[in-house]
């Protein structure tokens, strides 16, 4: 399809570039420190079997679906759909992810931020030494600290800022080629050396023992929300990557293995605190509200990993992982918005970068300063955004994108074989939108 511009667009240069941005984007604070958490509390394994599904036949075909709207359009969320359904109001689905890429970035680069901090006093070895209550002290002083947390904001805003400047193939590509793997030889280094330390079994039996006792509807809910944090999906990431994908790579097989990535590294990121945990704490005495959100990556884990020998050299390494895990997903959603600039209002990408982190910085202060903004942008974009923009998307291409655009994309016009095609069409006609308004509805009413 005609771009409309006379320059060339800039795209992925290898299948290698795609798969590392895109799951880039999608392993994130989302999997390190949520994942771990709703697996433990919600049932173990059978939560892992349930979230799995979720993934398989919702978040899989709407991850599909993503890239084959960006690709065959090339262009921004909005204007993707200003394209492919001129004269409908389906762009507003793509101003609605731009909308909930502020709103993510505003909230997610704070966190990003407190990894940062974390990096420096792991380092400085100032977390040695504390109880989990002095630790969680230091977290409380640090979090409502008035400027450090902001600094760190801005430093990481910068950061997100310096690699997108720079584009596609020499920023994002770049990056994330180097970035992704680092990530996974850490992560994995980490679950091997947490395995060998005594007790670590009682970790992975709370983890993976399936107690189907605990799945309620709630439950299922709940881990569909998961699914769609943590794949990023909903909100135009992946329209937007999808748009720099060369027209011979295969995007129903990119798809599965960022799925296949994302899915990996959550289970690994629990195999490698939940024995951490327990190798420390007997399972008697066991809280799980120890657990809760930046209790456990923030407190409860720090006091843990310096407890071991290299505590301070596993602690570092841990934070500089979260920071990796997440500046590969803040560049993503820095880049729906970069992207929509220069394309829409037609600013070249210095100026469009330069204004992005600007006007992401003021709703980022007001969430450092103010945590009802913080509480309420997260909750919003992923509970509501979310979830409605993916109910639209497989509505789109279920509904009212031209079937022949669908197949052209997912067999690379003719040239490789789609035989799980109707699967998928079934996927996104019905399975997915169905389920997807559940989950909505079930955001809404809690
Ligand atoms: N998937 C990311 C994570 O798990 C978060 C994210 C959500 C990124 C939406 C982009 C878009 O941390």
């Amino acid at each position: 399809m005609n771009t409309g511009s006379s320059l060339p667009r800039d795209s992925f240069s290898t299948k290698f570039g795609v798969i590392a941005a895109a799951a880039g984007s999608a392993i994130g604070l989302g999997n390190i420190w949520r994942f771990p958490y709703e697996t433990g509390v919600n049932g173990g394994g059978a939560f892992l079997v349930i979230y799995l599904l979720c993934i398989l036949i919702i978040g899989l075909p709407v991850m599909i679906s993503e890239f084959l709207i960006g690709r065959s359009a090339q262009r921004n969320p909005y204007g993707a759909f200003k394209l492919l359904a001129p004269g409908k109001p389906w762009y507003l689905i793509g101003l609605m992810g731009v909308l909930a890429a502020f709103m993510i970035l505003a909230f997610y680069t704070v966190v990003a931020g407190w990894t940062l901090e974390y990096i420096y006093q792991s380092f400085m070895g100032s977390l040695k030494g504390k109880d989990p209550v002095q630790l969680k002290q230091m977290f409380d002083n640090f979090r409502y600290d008035s400027y450090r947390p902001v600094l760190w904001f801005a430093i990481f805003i910068i950061l997100t800022g310096w690699v997108v400047i720079a584009g596609i193939k020499n920023g994002i590509e770049k990056y994330t080629k180097i970035l992704m793997p680092l990530l996974l030889l850490m992560l994995i280094s980490m679950a091997v050396y947490v395995l060998t330390l005594p007790g670590a079994s009682a970790g992975l039996e709370f983890l993976f023992k399936p107690d189907f006792s605990k799945i309620t509807p709630e439950v299922i809910l709940k881990a569909l929300g998961q699914a769609f944090f943590s794949l990023s999906i909903g909100m135009g990431t992946l329209i937007t990557y999808g748009s720099y994908i060369k027209k011979k790579e295969n995007l129903s097989g990119t798809a599965l293995s960022v799925v296949g990535f994302d899915t990996f590294i959550a289970v690994l990121a629990g195999i490698a605190i939940f024995p951490a945990i327990f190798a420390l704490t007997s399972v008697e005495n066991f809280d799980v509200t120890r657990l809760a959100d930046e209790g456990l990556v923030f407190i409860t884990l720090p006091s843990i990993l310096y407890s071991v020998p290299g505590g301070q050299i596993l602690s570092t390494m841990f934070f500089i992982l979260l920071a990796v895990a997440a500046l590969t997903s803040t560049i993503s959603v820095l880049e729906v918005i970069v992207t929509y600039f220069v394309e829409e209002l037609k600013l070249v990408r210095r100026k469009a970068t330069i204004v992005a982190v600007g006007s992401v910085s003021v709703l980022g202060v007001l969430s450092v300063l103010f945590t009802g903004v913080f509480s309420f942008l997260n909750f919003t974009s992923a509970n509501i955004l979310l979830p409605l923009g993916g109910f639209f998307i497989v509505l789109f291409v279920g509904w009212f994108l031209s079937r022949k655009v669908t197949q052209d994309e997912l067999t690379n016009n003719g040239t490789v074989r789609a035989r799980m095609l109707p699967v998928y069409l079934f996927l996104v006609r019905f399975i997915a939108p169905i389920a997807i308004a559940i989950v909505f509805l079930y955001g809404l009413l809690n």
